[in-house]
C-alpha cells in the first residue's frame, strides 16, 4: 500500500476532495492510505503555540524549527525511507515526472507550510526537499498538498483504466492534449472535425498529432524544443 503521511496545522482538511472520485475510491479500497499529523500537538506553553515573529524583521510569522521538528521526530518510524517534502511557493516545480517518480516510490510525506515561512535550520536539519505546484501563492502548504497527491495516486497501479495512462506520457514528451470531441456529431452548427469520423486511424494520428503541436505553440512554447517553438517557414521540408 502507497503511504501518504501528511504535517499540517489543519487536519480537518483532509481528506477533502481526496475522499471523493478516483482517489477517494482508491482510498477505500486500500490502495493506498492517508495519515494526518497535527503539528500543533507539538505546540508550546498554554497556548500550543507554533510560530514566531521573523528573525530581522518583516511581516508575518515563521512556524519555529523546534515544535515542526518535534512534530515530525515523532510522526517518522524509524528508517522512513519516504521522500520528505515541503509544500512552498519557493520549491522546485512539480512536474509528472516528479509525480510519477512519487507514486513509484513507496509513498509520501507532505509538510504543510503555513504564514509567512518554515525556519529554514528545520528544512536543512531534516533533509526538507521544498515543491511548489506553481508560481501563486496560496495561503498555505494543504491545498498544494492535496493537489500533489492527487497528481500521484491516479499513477498508482489499479487507479486508473489503460486508456487513460498513455495521456500523461505525451504530456512527458512535451505536448498539451489534442482536442476531443463526443456526440452528437452536430451541435449548435458546430461539426465534429470530419477526420475524426472518418475510421482512417493513420490520419486520425496525424491530426491529433498536428493539433498537439499546435496548441503546445500557441499556449506552451517553453515545453517544445527551440526548433519546434516557430512553425515551419513555407516551403520547408515537412518534418
Ligand atoms: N504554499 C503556498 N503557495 C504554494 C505553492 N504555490 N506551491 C506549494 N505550496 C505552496
Amino acid at each position: 500500500m502507497w503511504r501518504a503521511t501528511v504535517f499540517t496545522l489543519f487536519p480537518g482538511m483532509f481528506p477533502g476532495p481526496l475522499g471523493v472520485s478516483l482517489a477517494g475510491e482508491a482510498l477505500a479500497n486500500g490502495i493506498w492510505a492517508l495519515e494526518t499529523r497535527d503539528i500543533r500537538a507539538h505546540g508550546l506553553g498554554r497556548h500550543r503555540a507554533v510560530d514566531d515573529t521573523p528573525a530581522g524583521g518583516g511581516p508575518g510569522m515563521v512556524i519555529r524549527a523546534d515544535v515542526l521538528a518535534a512534530s515530525l521526530d515523532a510522526g517518522f518510524l524509524a528508517g522512513d525511507q519516504r521522500p520528505r517534502l515541503l509544500l512552498s511557493p519557493r520549491g522546485a516545480p512539480l512536474t509528472q515526472a516528479r509525480a510519477r517518480s512519487l507514486a513509484a516510490a513507496s509513498g509520501v510525506v507532505l509538510i504543510c507550510g503555513r504564514f509567512e515561512g518554515v525556519d529554514e535550520r528545520v528544512i536543512d536539519a531534516r533533509g526538507l526537499e521544498e515543491v511548489s505546484i506553481g508560481d501563486y501563492v496560496l495561503s498555505g502548504g494543504e491545498i498544494a498538498a492535496m493537489v500533489a497527491l492527487d497528481a500521484c495516486v491516479r499513477l498508482l497501479p489499479g487507479v486508473m483504466g489503460k486508456e487513460a495512462s498513455g495521456v500523461e506520457e505525451s504530456f512527458e514528451a512535451g505536448l498539451l492534449e489534442y482536442p476531443q470531441f463526443t456526440r452528437p456529431r452536430e451541435w449548435e452548427g458546430r461539426e465534429i472535425p470530419p477526420v475524426l469520423l472518418s475510421g482512417d486511424h493513420a490520419k486520425i494520428k496525424a491530426w491529433r498529432e498536428a493539433e498537439a503541436l499546435r496548441i503546445t505553440r500557441e499556449r506552451r512554447p517553453d515545453l517544445l524544443g527551440k526548433d519546434e517553438r516557430e512553425p515551419a517557414p513555407r516551403g520547408a521540408p515537412e518534418r
